[in-house]
């Protein structure tokens, strides 16, 4: 039994982190989106998708994710029995809160015999309500799943839902969520970078509006834009519209290429001002400190009604089998 510990920081905390995680039997899980400090000291880096799974397979007793509130309650839906840490139990998201639960279960009730396809980036209340959960990865394959007669409300991204029912080729009823990092990228400063660097290749996430993914060479999850990395030239120069965390695993694919994060228009302000603005405030609540105190300490943990649990778990078992 591991007793709670709340010592000064160490000064080297990733190798306190090391031995923490043996004490405690824990791996860590980290989104692309997290420091590259985090990143170094996790297990497995990954997307939503990739982390979903490795948190359902993974025997680990305590499962530390280093993400936001959602990804690591999807890790406890899948995980009941394990404990779940979050390094900072505020980091949020701007999508989840989009769809609060009553507001959207009044949109599916007046939707009767639609099948309701959730992106993971939502509460546990609203997948809870949801006939099946996707991905970015996976979201055009889990429409596509729903025979074309029965119609589909898809939420809470309206930009992804957007991408989605022109790559599946048909009809979706949007919720009018959005995300608050991806919706904020400037065209405008976009098209400048893309004529001052000539061969560049411009990489966009679909929670992105159609404006900017018009820009795009490759569309898709952050696996994916990773992978179109590790595929593409030794050389090449990236234009990178995602949150820029993942630029770390980009450039140790190609340590000879040249990243470059897309810039955020300011709210109000002149477009493509801000360099900072495409960061997403709730993923960098994390640090590698909060990591080590959440292991040394082993809290704060999630904790969620078995109940909502179970209700939640089907949408995102239904998920993991498709793809
Ligand atoms: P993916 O990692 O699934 O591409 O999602 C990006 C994101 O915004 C997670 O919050
Ligand atoms: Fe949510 Fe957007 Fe941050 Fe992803 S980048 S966690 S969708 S606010």
């Amino acid at each position: 039994m591991v007793l709670p510990r709340r010592d000064a920081p160490p000064a080297d905390l990733a190798a306190a982190i090391r031995d923490l995680k043996r004490e405690r039997d824990a791996v860590i899980i980290a989104h692309y989106y997290q420091d590259g400090e985090i990143q170094d000291a996790a297990d497995f880096v990954g997307d939503s998708l990739q982390m979903a799974r490795f948190g359902a397979g993974t025997k680990a007793r305590t499962i530390v994710v280093c993400g936001v509130h959602f990804m690591a309650e999807t890790a406890k839906i899948l995980a009941m029995d394990r404990t779940v840490l979050l390094p900072d139990t505020a980091a949020g998201c701007s999508l989840a809160d989009s769809a609060p639960e009553a507001e959207f279960r009044a949109f599916v009730a007046a939707h009767p015999g639609h099948q309701v396809v959730t992106y993971v980036n939502s509460t546990a209340a609203v997948k809870a309500m949801s006939d099946v959960c996707c991905t970015s990865s996976n979201a055009i394959d889990v429409v596509r799943s729903i025979p074309r007669e029965v119609p589909v409300i898809f939420g809470p991204d309206r930009f992804l839902g957007d991408w989605v029912e022109r790559q599946a080729g048909r009809p979706l009823v949007l919720w009018r969520g959005s995300c608050e990092v991806h919706e904020m990228f400037s065209a405008e400063a976009m098209q400048r970078l893309r004529q001052d660097n000539p061969g560049c290749i411009t990489l966009v996430h679909p929670e992105c509006p159609a404006s900017i993914i018009a820009l795009a060479d490759v569309v898709g999850s952050t696996k994916k834009l990773l992978e179109a990395v590790q595929a593409g030239p030794e050389r090449g120069t990236w234009l990178v519209a995602t949150e820029p965390g993942i630029i770390h695993q980009m450039q140790r694919a190609r340590p000879h290429g040249t990243f470059i994060p897309a810039p955020a228009a300011v709210r109000g302000g002149p477009q493509g001002a801000c360099t900072s603005c495409n960061t997403c405030p709730h993923m960098k609540r994390n640090t590698l400190e909060k990591l080590w105190s959440c292991l040394a300490t082993g809290g704060p943990a999630i904790s969620l009604d078995a109940a909502l649990a179970d209700r939640a778990r089907l949408p995102i078992e239904r998920m993991l089998k498709i793809g």
